[in-house]
């Protein structure tokens, strides 16, 4: 059988292998190429898309992911590069940027649409969907996508995924094993372009990493420090959000239901800095409705991103890996209340755990909006390594004994940052120490000082309970 099934004039032909081979034949309603990294699972569903774009004109197709900006570092530049030949796009095949599609000269089109901004997707009839990363959506999303391959130009209508393996019990191998969607186990031999530098990246990988990303295994971390996370309890859709009256329709929090807006911040450089903005309600449960996670960021960008936040949400406090005092120092000069954090693991992991467990209402005190991430840090991406909360998580875990056992005292310090900011946050909530508030007051005061234009004294003042007065005398003066 001939499998050249593309003839670039200036590139390789494309040749799919073992599992992309069999997704390429496969009509199957949802079809799965799942395995690790780099195995050729994107290439190939791209390739399908686009020789189905050729064979049947006026088919319609569309490349989404979690979120729109996702794709234009990914699938878009695969499909730009590698699977359409030179001088085609422009030509044969044009961008249109306000409609978000290519348009082929047969009047076939592949459009690009996020889950995070649903209209484009969800208001058309496709022929096929194909969904990158399929792991990083929820189920819902998945049910609401298959309602949507109804176009009947081709003679089959699919959604096409592909993904690293998750954890065991991910709603995806699960309903892969009821036999609702086909896995099919996609694998390095498959991918004639890898090379052993790649693969030795991959060894290097730490833990859990490894076994889904060099193994393509969907394992679960030995020893996770949070047992109780469930990325399906505790990863929260908007729709819920809003639902619960956390967030409105534009993302802004709703002040009737959210009592307080804190933040927590993991300072870092070479290793990735977090911020973590928190909603609170009144019932004392966390909502993580944003977090920045980035490497290679000075403090001066910090704090650039400390304003920004709080430009959007009223953040009271920023509490800090107190590892930094200079750089706490430069954000209260910059009108960022910030403190140092209690930095004691063990309390801190326990307070973030027992939020974890539901609460007597059934429900538990610690959430994670699906997009508290906004911007992905590329770097990270590219090393295959956690850009997140979420991601960090799965992979937290225990030291063992030589037994095997996990030694309960100091988890790995790998991958580690943004579940130091949340312990912060966690500690914080459950116990701000004497020491921590008293330092809140402190800066409280000072800056209140400066803001009434010196003309207060700075020793001798009675610490405030509570809040900030709001008073356009100095609260000291009565
Ligand atoms: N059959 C093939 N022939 C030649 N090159 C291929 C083939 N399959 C994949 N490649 C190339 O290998 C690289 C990795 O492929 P791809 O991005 O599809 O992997 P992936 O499995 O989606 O990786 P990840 O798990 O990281 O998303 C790309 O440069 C792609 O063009
Ligand atoms: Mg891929």
């Amino acid at each position: 059988m001939n499998t050249v099934l593309d003839q670039p004039k200036t590139r390789k032909p494309y040749h799919p292998y073992g599992a992309a081979l069999q997704a390429w034949k496969s009509s199957n309603r949802e079809c799965l190429l799942a395995g690790a990294a780099g195995t050729g699972k994107s290439r190939l569903c791209l390739q399908k898309l686009h020789f189905c774009a050729k064979k049947y004109p006026g088919m319609r197709a569309i490349i989404v992911r979690k979120t729109r900006e996702s794709i234009t570092q990914t699938a878009m530049v695969t499909y730009e590069k590698k699977v359409l030949q030179d001088g085609w796009l422009g030509n044969a095949i044009k961008w249109r940027t306000q409609e978000q599609q290519y348009e082929y000269s047969n009047g076939s089109i592949i459009a690009v649409g996020g889950m995070d901004k649903p209209s484009k997707v969800m208001s058309s009839e496709w022929d096929m969907v194909y969904v990158q990363e399929a792991t990083e959506l929820f189920e819902e999303d998945w049910g609401a996508l298959t309602t949507r391959i109804r176009n009947g130009v081709m003679p089959y209508q699919q959604i096409i995924a592909d993904c690293n393996p998750s954890y065991p019990t991910h709603w995806l191998k699960q309903r892969a094993d009821r036999h609702e969607t086909l896995m099919l186990e996609s694998r390095h031999e498959d991918n004639p372009s890898v090379t052993p530098e790649y693969i030795a990246a991959l060894d290097a990988l730490p833990g859990v990493l490894k076994d889904r990303l060099r193994w393509g295994r969907w394992a679960a971390a030995e020893g996770m420090v949070y047992e109780a996370w469930d990325a399906k309890i505790h990863v929260v859709s908007k729709k819920k959000l809003i639902e619960w009256g956390i967030l409105n329709e534009d993302e802004t929090l709703n002040p009737q239901v959210v009592k307080r807006v804190l933040a927590s911040v993991d300072w870092g450089y070479t290793n990735p800095g977090v911020i973590q903005v928190w909603a609170l309600d009144s019932d004392d449960r966390m909502y993580m409705v944003r977090e920045i996670y980035q490497t290679q960021r000075d403090i001066d960008w910090w704090i650039g991103q400390g304003k920004e936040l709080k430009k959007e949400f009223p953040i009271e406090i920023f509490v800090c890996d107190p590892a930094e005092p200079s750089y706490i120092e430069q954000f209260n000069k910059h009108k960022l209340f910030a403190i140092g954090a209690t930095n004691d693991i063990a309390p801190g992991i326990s307070a973030l755990q027992s939020r974890l467990k539901p609460a007597g209402d059934g429900r538990p005190r610690f959430y994670v909006y699906e997009y508290a991430v906004k911007e992905r840090d590329d770097a990270r991406v590219k090393e295959h390594r956690p850009f997140c909360f979420t991601q960090e998580i799965d992979g937290y875990v225990w030291p063992k004994s030589k037994d095997g056992a996990p030694v309960k005292e100091v988890p790995v310090k790998v991958d580690d940052h943004a579940m130091d900011c949340g312990r912060y946050m966690a500690i914080f909530l459950s116990d701000p120490t004497p020491s921590a508030s008293d330092h809140l007051r402190d800066i409280q005061r000072r800056v209140e000082i400066a803001n009434l234009r010196k003309i207060a004294p700075t020793q001798g003042v009675v610490p405030v309970q509570g809040t900030l007065p709001q008073k356009q005398k100095g609260w000291w003066e009565h």
